[in-house]
């Protein structure tokens, strides 16, 4: 009998082994740098809010700190995900526009996949291909979207698709806000200035004449 059991033993541990080792299709897999950082840091980490000074209990500008506000592989019992996603003073708080529905589920997927750091995504900041919808919209998304979206539009700027974006890239004032050159208001107000490899996508997609591509 003991020998029975341990041949049997034997092939399904091999079978649970080869499982594992499957590289987690890419569409469930969600990257830290590319797409969970920015988000955080642009929704939550402002200046006075969950950056380093806590004012909020929780110090979002750093991994540790977004860490202590999971439960890894529960997105229901952690405060981050609760935060975000409930109804009854939500976070953002209001008057700021709430996460889109799918930065939302992204996050979840995140935390129910152990909210690692460790996955092979690629470069962090690959700058060969740029375009509206892939590389752009996300960046003003995650960085610009709880003041610049609906039902807050902050100034009466919503910037949250390429029709309305489009009077800001003309004028100027999209580009000259995110470099800080002093013609318009720095921008995303009350945060750090946008990342080297983002600041260098948008200077990209600028040069090619903003398209909506
Ligand atoms: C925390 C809220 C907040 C965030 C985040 C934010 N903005 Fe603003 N933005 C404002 C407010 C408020 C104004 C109105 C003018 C002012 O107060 O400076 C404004 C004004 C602007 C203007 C007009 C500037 C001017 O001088 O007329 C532009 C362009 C702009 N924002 C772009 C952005 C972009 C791009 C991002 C993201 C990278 C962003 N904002 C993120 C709050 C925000």
């Amino acid at each position: 009998m003991r020998i029975a059991s341990k041949r049997l033993a034997i092939p399904i541990c091999l079978f649970w082994l080869a499982c594992k080792k499957e590289p987690a299709p890419t569409a469930s897999t969600v990257c830290f740098e590319q797409t969970v950082a920015p988000v955080i840091q642009g929704s939550c980490a402002l200046s006075g809010c969950h950056d380093s000074t806590r004012s909020g209990g929780y110090d979002f500008s750093t991994y540790p700190g977004i860490l202590a506000a999971t439960v890894a592989g529960d997105s229901a019992a952690s405060p981050l995900y609760r935060a975000i996603q409930r109804n009854n003073s939500p976070m953002p708080p209001v008057p700021f526009n709430r996460l889109s529905d799918s930065n939302i589920s992204m996050l979840g997927t995140y935390i129910q996949e152990r909210a690692r750091t460790d996955l092979h995504c690629g470069d962090a900041c690959d700058t060969t291909m740029v375009g509206y919808q892939q590389t752009i919209a996300p960046i003003v998304e995650a960085y610009c979207g709880i003041c610049h979206g609906q039902p807050y539009a902050a100034g009466t700027i919503n910037l949250m698709d390429y029709q309305h974006l489009e009077p800001f890239l003309q004028e100027g004032s999209f580009y000259s806000s995110i470099v800080h050159d002093g013609e318009y208001s720095p921008m995303p107000k009350g945060n750090l200035q946008l990342p080297e490899c983002k600041l260098e996508l948008i200077k990209k997609w600028k040069n090619q004449g903003y398209p909506n591509n």
